[in-house]
């Protein structure tokens, strides 16, 4: 049967009713990618969720097409979110979907160029503040709290509804929950989302299981690994830019349910990561995806695994949102030459040798 989007498939496990409008660009349903490489070189089962595949490039459309039909559901004309940049694509493009009004707040200067783009096309009112995310969500928060306008950061619940299907997806595209899940934390809704998940159809009987639930912040935006918000996170994967993560709380929750933990990655580990996911084994991710598999290299090295466990690694973004990155990171530029066959062999070789 024809896909009909994440709202039709999980309506049982979501809040849709008859009045939910049944919105969708046909998010959810991504590739489970087995790692072949990694997989032997880490001596793991490794597979990648790829939500990069989404329809704006990143998990964010699945709690987006929840929370934006809620809005609609309640008649809302407007939606607004702070973003890092994934965020505002992805309600940019469901607004867009659904006739609604949409602003979105981003950190000038540090947001991927891919997202910007995203946003703007899909036709979003962009204002880019002088502060960081943090500073953004906050001021989002205090003008939603008096305006009749919808807040759709993963503080909405209705964004973690719709995220949580990813853990429902995993678990039936492996047959079981996995031994570990690896994930990315930002402003650490989307860990919440899938302990959420993963517990519900734990509950529901469509897993025996449940998985070790391991977060990877970026060092310098380590907040929940130092106990602390941090006022200036930086780091090279902006997604994750985050000092004081709204859902700090169910994201600890969720590690500690689950035995698992809130681990940390320097911006070399990922970048490390990116570059070794891409010319590995053929995905492109953004950088703050490559967090996750950065991670598990890391607790590899540390000798945390036994060998032989599941692992599924989250890649939460396309790599193309942020060509930048891509660009540098090889610190290589393509060589020009002449245009004759001679001239291209004689640049082989030069590669080549390299
Ligand atoms: N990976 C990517 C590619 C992201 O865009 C984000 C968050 C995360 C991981 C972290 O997820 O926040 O649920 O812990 N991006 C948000 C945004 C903050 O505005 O697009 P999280």
């Amino acid at each position: 049967m024809r896909y009909q989007g994440l709202l039709e498939t999980y309506k049982n496990y979501l809040p849709v009713n008859s009045d939910t409008p049944m919105l969708t660009l046909h998010e959810g349903n991504t590739p489970l990618v087995r790692a072949e490489n990694l997989s032997e070189e880490l001596g793991l089962d490794l597979y990648f969720k790829y939500e990069g595949l989404n329809p704006t490039g990143s998990f964010k459309d699945r709690g987006m097409v929840m929370a934006v039909a809620k809005a609609m559901e309640e008649g809302s004309r407007t939606i607004m979110c702070a973003s890092t940049g994934n965020t505002s694509a992805a309600a940019a493009a469901y607004a867009a979907r659904g006739g609604l009004n949409c602003i979105v707040l981003i950190p000038n200067n540090n947001i991927a160029l891919g997202k910007l783009a995203q946003a703007m096309i899909y036709g979003a009112k962009v204002i880019a503040i002088e502060g960081n995310f943090d500073r953004a969500l906050e001021i989002v928060r205090e003008i939603t709290a008096k305006q009749p306008i919808t807040l759709v950061n993963s503080v909405n619940p209705y964004r973690i509804e719709g995220q949580k299907t990813a853990a429902f997806e995993v678990s039936d595209q492996l047959g079981k929950a996995p031994d570990v899940l690896a994930i990315p934390v930002g402003n650490a809704g989307n860990i919440s989302a899938y302990w959420k998940g993963f517990k519900e159809y734990h509950q529901s009987g469509k897993i025996s299981s449940l998985p070790r639930m391991i977060g990877f912040e970026a060092e310098g935006s380590m907040a929940i690994v130092k106990g602390e918000p941090i006022p200036n996170p930086e780091t090279i994967a902006t997604a994750i830019r985050i000092g004081n993560p709204a859902s700090w709380k169910t994201a600890v929750q969720a590690a500690e349910e689950s035995g698992g933990q809130i681990n940390y990655v320097t911006d070399e580990e990922i970048l490390h990561a990116y570059r070794t996911i891409a010319s590995r084994e053929g995905i492109f991710a953004e950088p703050a995806s490559a967090a996750s598999v950065a991670g598990v290299m890391k607790l590899k090295r540390e000798g945390y695994f036994k060998g032989g466990e599941t692992v599924v690694c989250v890649l939460t973004g396309h790599g193309l949102k942020d060509p930048n990155v891509a660009i540098k990171s090889v610190d290589a530029e393509p060589l020009v030459v002449e245009d004759s066959a001679e001239a291209v062999m004689a640049a082989i070789a030069q590669l080549e040798n390299k």
